[in-house]
């Protein structure tokens, strides 16, 4: 595979600023702040960390549904956006003599290409689909959009492939969106999705809102989908459990950055951060006698706002190994071994 292929997507020093009115003023709230990652093709990254912390975000401004406020985007090849700034190697801006950021050329591409091959699952899918419309219908609107067939007969051959695909039978065709569950209605949604071919989806909390005997059948659903396509999935969910289960790495997020990102096992079994050592730790542990014998942390206080982020790491204010440094320097991701990556100063 040559260089430029190795990855499907690659995002690099990410940032999105959403204007907010404090007072009199507009301050920018930093809700997703410096964030680099990359997925392969066919691979799947679970992005975890509390409610706030910007994963949502990340979503919604790699599909362009929100214009980013700076960094690079390349996806299948070409670069699709790029402010234009450079970093040095501690990953801060360089500035000229002004004191303004030294920019090469500002890439911004039309998105139309795009579009098709990026697609998003929300959490939602008593929301997201239009109640009135027939699984058809619904499945068969981006057909129509990007004009996928030159047939009635072929459009509804289509249509029933898919539906095949996330596991709904034929004879739903003809039935409304609000006659069926929400395990069901996440696979029509899955269906609409795949139905204009894309390499990458977004899957924001596609399965929080299920009960969990549901969640495991949607997940394996998810798992074979991939199998068969080789679809590239960003996994965003709450649960470190059903993250864990379905990604092959997984990056931690918290208030607007990357704190950790190692593969799905490596991050489970070795943690390095101490937020993710938090974040595992609320999870629960079914044995009684691992659960006593475990060493766990318990997070005290509340995640600042993004608003009043703390100087240097943001975790250093609920951190009880934070020192001087963590206060006046922001750790940059580094290389722990086998691209285990870990932004921290102490550990
Ligand atoms: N359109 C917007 N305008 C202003 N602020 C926003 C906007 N969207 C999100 N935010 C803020 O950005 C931060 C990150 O929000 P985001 O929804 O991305 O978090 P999240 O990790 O997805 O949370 P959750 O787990 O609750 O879904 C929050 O402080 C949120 O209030
Ligand atoms: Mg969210």
């Amino acid at each position: 595979m040559s260089n430029k292929d190795e990855y499907l997507l690659k995002v690099e020093h990410l940032k999105q600023y959403f204007p907010v009115q404090q007072g009199f003023r507009k301050v920018p709230l930093k809700a997703v702040d410096d964030v680099s990652f990359a997925i392969k093709p066919g691979e799947t990254l679970g992005l975890v960390g509390e409610s706030g912390c910007g994963k949502t975000t990340v979503g919604r401004t790699l599909l362009r549904l929100y214009e980013p406020t700076a960094g690079k985007i390349t996806f299948d090849g070409d670069v699709i956006f790029d402010s234009g700034e450079e970093y040095d190697e501690k990953g801060n801006v360089i500035v000229g003599a002004d004191g303004k950021p030294i920019r090469h050329k500002k890439i911004d591409e039309n998105m139309l290409p795009y579009r098709r091959k990026m697609q998003m699952v929300f959490q939602d899918p008593y929301s997201s689909l239009n109640p009135r419309m027939t699984v058809e219908d619904i499945i068969g609107e981006p057909l129509d959009v990007h004009k996928l067939y030159s047939t009635k007969a072929e459009r509804r051959e289509k249509i029933l492939e898919l539906m095949e695909l996330v596991g709904l039978n034929a004879e739903h065709a003809m039935r409304y969106a609000h006659e069926f569950s929400g395990g069901q209605r996440q696979r029509i949604g899955i269906a609409r999705a795949l139905a204009v071919n894309p390499k990458f989806i977004v899957c924001d909390e596609a399965v929080s809102a299920l009960d969990v005997s549901i969640q495991a059948q949607v997940i394996n659903m998810f798992e074979d989908i991939q199998k068969k396509l080789g679809v590239a999935y960003l996994f965003i969910a709450h649960d470190l459990l059903v993250v864990h289960h379905i990604s092959d790495r997984i990056a931690v997020m918290y208030l607007g950055k990357v704190m950790e990102i190692a593969d799905a096992d490596e991050l489970n079994e070795n943690p390095i951060h101490p937020y993710t050592l938090s974040l595992l730790s609320a999870v629960p542990i079914p044995d009684p006698e691992t659960a006593r014998k475990s060493k766990r942390i318990v997070l005290e206080g509340d995640v600042p706002s993004p608003l009043r982020m703390p100087s240097g790491c943001p975790f250093r204010t609920r951190c009880k190994y934070a020192t001087e440094q963590c206060a006046k320097e922001r750790p940059q991701l580094t290389d722990r071994g086998n691209g285990h990556m870990v932004a921290c100063w102490n550990k």
